[in-house]
């Protein structure tokens, strides 16, 4: 039988997941079928436990359902634990289990697909909701020189910063708010606030961008407000979140199938679109 996989979220209609998923199973010849499920808004776990009735072996979660989905699953990896969020459910005869690929997803899409090495660069994540939750120990990870959390509310970024103190190499980990960032500069500046889904551009000093930096939004859709405007403060390189997009779901299908994916042909097809 087709094992079946599915998105879930509210609103779902949008997600990319079942083309992406479609394509990784043609290119890697898995048997499977990926699906997008519409929950209410009070009915996440409803629909998790009919998949899983239904005989559902996996899902993506999206928004606003993760934080849901990690208080649901009964094991979850390291990286949920550390995100405190999860976007891919595994259901075996051992339950439910959580993980989160989302920050794995940001790190590949950076050194696979962009070229980065990030050891030992500065990096600069703005925001202290969950997207940069999610991406702080992945990037942790690579061993920046310097990695700075700045958020429009400082105290936000303050609380993330000394939680997750513990884990940067070298107290490379500094926290606090945008005005802290006169200045400085950097060679990575990740957008992980929800600025650009409002349409604006996080105020940023001028001189953030060092020569020959990267300016990356975690949101995907061609040039957000803040690549816009990383473009006239001379960021030299900008990228949306599609392959970071593409990525995480290579991650899940790993995950899943035990294979990861080709996904250079999957964004190519997705920047095509
Ligand atoms: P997500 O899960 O997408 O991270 P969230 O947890 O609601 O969403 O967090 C939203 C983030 O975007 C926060 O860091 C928020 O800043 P505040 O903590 O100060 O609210 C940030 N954000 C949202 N709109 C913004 C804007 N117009 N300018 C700058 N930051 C913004």
């Amino acid at each position: 039988m087709t094992d079946r996989y599915a998105v879930v979220g509210n609103p779902v209609a949008h997600s990319k997941s079942p083309r992406i998923h479609a394509a990784f199973a043609r290119l890697t010849n898995q048997d499977l079928s990926y699906g997008a499920i519409l929950a209410p808004r009070d009915g996440f776990a409803d629909a998790v436990r009919a998949f899983i009735a239904a005989g559902g072996r996996g899902l993506n979660v999206t928004v606003p359902f993760k934080l849901e989905a990690f208080a649901l699953a009964q094991r979850r990896s390291p990286r949920a634990e550390a995100a405190q969020a999860v976007n891919t459910l595994a259901f075996s005869g051992e339950g439910i289990f959580g993980d989160n690929t989302d920050g794995a997803g940001l790190v590949a899409d950076l050194t696979r697909n962009l070229g980065l090495s990030l050891a030992g660069t500065r990096i600069l994540l703005l925001g202290a909701g969950g997207a940069a939750r999610g991406a702080l120990l992945p990037l942790l990870e690579q061993r920046p020189a310097l990695l700075h959390l700045a958020n429009r509310t400082a105290d936000k970024a303050r609380a993330l910063g000394e939680e997750f103190a513990g884990r940067a190499a070298g107290g490379c980990l500094e926290s606090g708010g945008f005005a802290g960032l006169a200045g400085r500069s950097f060679d990575l500046v990740i957008n992980a606030t929800a600025a650009s889904l409002a349409g604006e551009a996080t105020p940023l000093p001028a001189g953030v961008f060092a020569p020959g930096s990267l300016a990356y939004d975690m949101m995907y859709g061609g040039e957000t407000p803040f690549l816009s405007a990383a473009r006239s403060q001379g960021a030299d390189r900008r990228a949306d979140g599609l392959g970071m997009l593409v990525e995480q779901a290579a991650e899940s299908f790993l995950l899943w199938r035990g294979v990861r994916p080709p996904t250079a042909p999957v964004l190519a097809e997705l920047r095509g679109a």
